[in-house]
């Protein structure tokens, strides 16, 4: 097998992703290993499942600094660690164009809408208010506009008729944790090239059909 690519989770909070990334590595022949975990909030709840785990971890406040100071900071410690990917998952913050051009094919993220639907913060509560039968998830390339880099693979999932933000959120939230570790996946394998905005993931099989929402 080749060797396995180092892999760094940016995280602000819970930690659900990170977690999904996590346990997915660790079974045999995933071609990524979790090298590094950086959170820039330092009561992040899922830095305590990173250390439990015995994964480094490094903590970059970013609180009242400048992008272009926390963003050198951050590429100096990935680089330290040896990094080659970098997955951000509920990372809340918004990176410099420097930065993302250096990281640019090597940098995924997860959103929790099928962009380019439904970008930015507060996801959920938009869908629900607009009446969509259908959200879910999109895990994508990072380019240097918000939640617009190339789609790797999105999810679907019905929105129940009456279904409150939270519990959209929820249903999303499974999807996600598929999802996201699937494109880490291909991506450490190189089975993903871009062209433009299209991703092609080699050997990945194509879905077929509709689904319909509500149905009697
Ligand atoms: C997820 O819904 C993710 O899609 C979004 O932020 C949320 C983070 O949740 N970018 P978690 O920290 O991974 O649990």
């Amino acid at each position: 097998m080749a060797a396995r690519k180092s892999a760094a989770i940016l995280i602000s909070g819970r930690g659900s992703n990170m977690r999904a990334l996590v346990e997915a590595a660790e079974a045999a022949g995933f071609p990524a290993r979790i090298a590094l975990v950086v959170s820039n909030n330092p009561v992040a709840a899922g830095l305590d499942y990173a250390q439990a785990k015995g994964i480094t971890t490094a903590v970059i406040p970013s609180k009242g600094r400048s992008r272009e100071d926390f963003d050198a900071e951050l590429h100096a410690t990935l680089k330290a660690h040896n990094i080659e990917l970098v997955c951000l998952a509920g990372f809340m913050r918004i990176l410099t164009e420097g930065f993302v051009q250096n990281w640019a094919g090597r940098m995924i993220n997860i959103h929790p809408s099928l962009l380019p639907a439904f970008k930015g913060v507060h996801v959920h509560e938009q869908v629900v208010a607009s009446g969509v039968r259908f959200t879910g998830c999109t895990a994508h390339f990072v380019t240097p506009g918000m939640d617009e880099g190339p789609i790797i693979v999105q999810a679907v999932v019905p929105v129940p008729i009456g279904a409150t933000a939270d519990e959209v959120a929820a249903l999303v939230l499974e999807q996600e944790h598929r999802i996201y570790p699937q494109a880490l996946r291909w991506l450490a394998e190189g089975r993903l090239t871009v062209e433009g905005q299209v991703v092609r993931v080699q050997e990945a099989a194509v879905p077929q059909g509709a689904m319909i929402s509500p149905t009697v």
